[in-house]
């Protein structure tokens, strides 16, 4: 699934989701590193023991600069696409807003890619809005920039 999802990525224009050799691995090891943690989560939905989807979110803290630390992010939710629309990736983002709340975390971020439109539609009706805009640079701007002798 999470292969499905970096695929998506690259599809919406996002090359820097292209998998590196090995990335099975490293992916696994990304993913236990969320389990069992007081800080970090990976939730999976499931019918009759077959994962459909699954969230993985941690609570990462800000610099001692600010008064508010600790927030909450989520790098990736993804429901298969056989099951969608019944409500599997409401219910994983609740169990997650739930899971940081608990954590006494009152703010929650992650990022959507801005081509993706259904992803922005079901943050938006998850209760999320839009606070800042990434820009990205491609090498031919990069190379223009180079410095002056
Ligand atoms: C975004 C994503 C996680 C949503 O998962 P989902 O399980 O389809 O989510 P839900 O079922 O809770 O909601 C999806 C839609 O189905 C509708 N829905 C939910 N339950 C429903 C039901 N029982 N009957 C009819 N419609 C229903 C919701 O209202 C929602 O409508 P919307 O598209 O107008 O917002 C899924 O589409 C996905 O994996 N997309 C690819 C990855 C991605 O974009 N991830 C998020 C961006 S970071």
């Amino acid at each position: 699934m999470w292969k499905e999802l970096a695929e998506f990525h690259v599809d919406l224009g996002g090359p820097e989701h292209r998998l590196a050799r090995g990335w099975k691995a490293e992916w696994r090891r990304f993913v236990r590193g969320h389990i069992g943690r007081k800080d970090r989560v990976c939730l999976v939905a499931e019918i009759d023991g077959v994962a459909i989807g699954f969230l993985v979110a941690a609570i990462p803290t800000r610099p001692k600069v600010f008064e508010r630390r600790p927030y909450g992010h989520v790098y990736d939710v993804f429901v298969d696409a056989a099951h969608r629309s019944r409500g599997v990736g409401e219910a994983l983002v609740n169990a997650a807003l739930e899971w940081c709340r608990t954590r006494r975390v009152d703010r929650v971020e992650l990022y959507t890619h801005a081509r993706n439109e259904p992803g922005l539609r079901f943050w938006r009706r998850m209760g999320f809005e839009t606070t800042s805009t990434s820009w990205i640079a491609e090498s031919e701007r990069l190379a223009g920039c180079e410095s002056q002798p």
